[in-house]
């Protein structure tokens, strides 16, 4: 089967589209003909070995121990193991996995859904790491309650553009920051208001939010606090600056600082999980959740797409078209 590989870390350039064997499947797993690959920045980042310190926590020291990137997917089930009971060959399919980015992707069986009724292969395998970043970051970080005034900060990007909506359908009256070219589409996806980065700070304006997802990480954490009502909560998604250690910084000093102060600062990493593959399916189902779709590359193109998605300006996902 065709693959794009990488033996080494570094920029897109170290992507090779070769042939490799078909994965076989253990006895839990399913064989998934891809269809469609979401990419998110993550991907870029571990392409790259970055932060650093990723290295050390069994990505591979020197080199990549996984050599075929591509985390988020879609597609048909081709073969099936022994004990898998949930899925048949022939069933179309979406979840989360390793090795996304070629023609064939061994799966645990706990790791997919079928896929959402109404929505493309592309749109769907642009679901599952975004889609848990933000469906967490607002329902458990956040705790966001119906009334809620959110700011979602990054609201045009691949984790962003989920946030919105799903802010929306916990009952959240949901600002959007992002750039003069995306507020249009930010009110789109159900903002009620919008805030122009370029032209304003929010940081510096009087209004007070009960809850902040930030997903920029561009700010300081004493600037989102003043943006924060008295007992509210910030969820830090992104981070930014720094090889070593990339904005994790600002999250121990969050983890640190917040049982002293009366705001409630949250350093969060998402976690995949069933449970809620299966609500963002509903989500999407319920036509709560529309995935944003920027641009679609071949999988010869991957290397096109990382360094798209490396200028940090993706309108939504990237997906890899297979
Ligand atoms: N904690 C976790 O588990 C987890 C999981 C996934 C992702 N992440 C992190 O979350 C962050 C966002 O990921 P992503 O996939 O959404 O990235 P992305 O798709 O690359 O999003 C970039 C978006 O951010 C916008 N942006 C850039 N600067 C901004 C600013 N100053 N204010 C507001 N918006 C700004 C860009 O819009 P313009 O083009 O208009 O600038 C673009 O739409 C990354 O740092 C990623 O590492 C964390």
């Amino acid at each position: 089967m065709k693959a794009v590989v990488q033996y080494e870390y570094g920029s897109a350039d170290v992507l090779d589209l070769v042939e490799i064997a078909k994965p076989d499947i253990g006895d839990d797993e399913v064989l998934v003909s891809v269809r469609a690959a979401g990419i998110h920045i993550g991907d870029w980042l571990v392409m790259n070995g970055l932060p650093y310190m990723i290295r050390a926590m069994g990505y591979g020291l020197r080199k990549p121990k996984n050599t075929v990137l591509g985390t988020e997917v879609a597609g048909r089930v081709e073969a099936v193991g022994t004990n898998v009971d949930q899925f048949q060959p022939g069933d179309d399919v979406f979840g989360w996995c390793t090795g996304a980015f070629a023609e064939y992707v061994a799966v645990s069986e706990d790791a997919l859904a079928t896929m959402p009724t109404n929505v493309t292969f592309e749109q769907a395998a642009a679901v599952p790491i975004s889609g848990f970043t933000a469906l967490q970051a607002a329902r458990d970080k956040g705790e966001l309650q119906a009334g809620h005034k959110v700011l979602v900060v990054g609201a045009s990007g691949g984790v962003g553009t989920f946030t919105v909506q799903i802010a929306k359908s916990l009952g959240a009256e949901v600002s959007g920051v992002a750039s003069t070219r995306n507020l249009e589409m930010v009110r789109s996806l159900g903002a009620d208001h919008v805030i122009d980065y370029t032209q304003e700070d929010f940081t510096e304006s009087e209004q007070r939010y009960d809850v902040i997802i930030d997903t920029a990480g561009n700010r300081s954490l004493s600037q989102l606090r003043r943006a924060l009502t008295a007992e509210g909560t910030l969820v830090i998604v992104g981070g930014s600056g720094g090889r070593w250690l990339m904005g994790t910084g600002r999250s121990m000093g969050a983890a640190l600082s917040s049982p002293f102060i009366g705001q409630t600062l949250r350093p969060f990493i998402s976690s995949p999980n069933k449970p809620d593959l299966l609500a963002l399916k509903q989500l999407v189902e319920s036509s709560d959740v529309t995935p944003v779709i920027d641009r679609t590359y071949p999988l010869d193109k991957v290397p096109d797409a990382m360094g798209y998605l490396g200028d940090r300006h993706t309108q939504g996902k990237t997906v890899i078209t297979v």
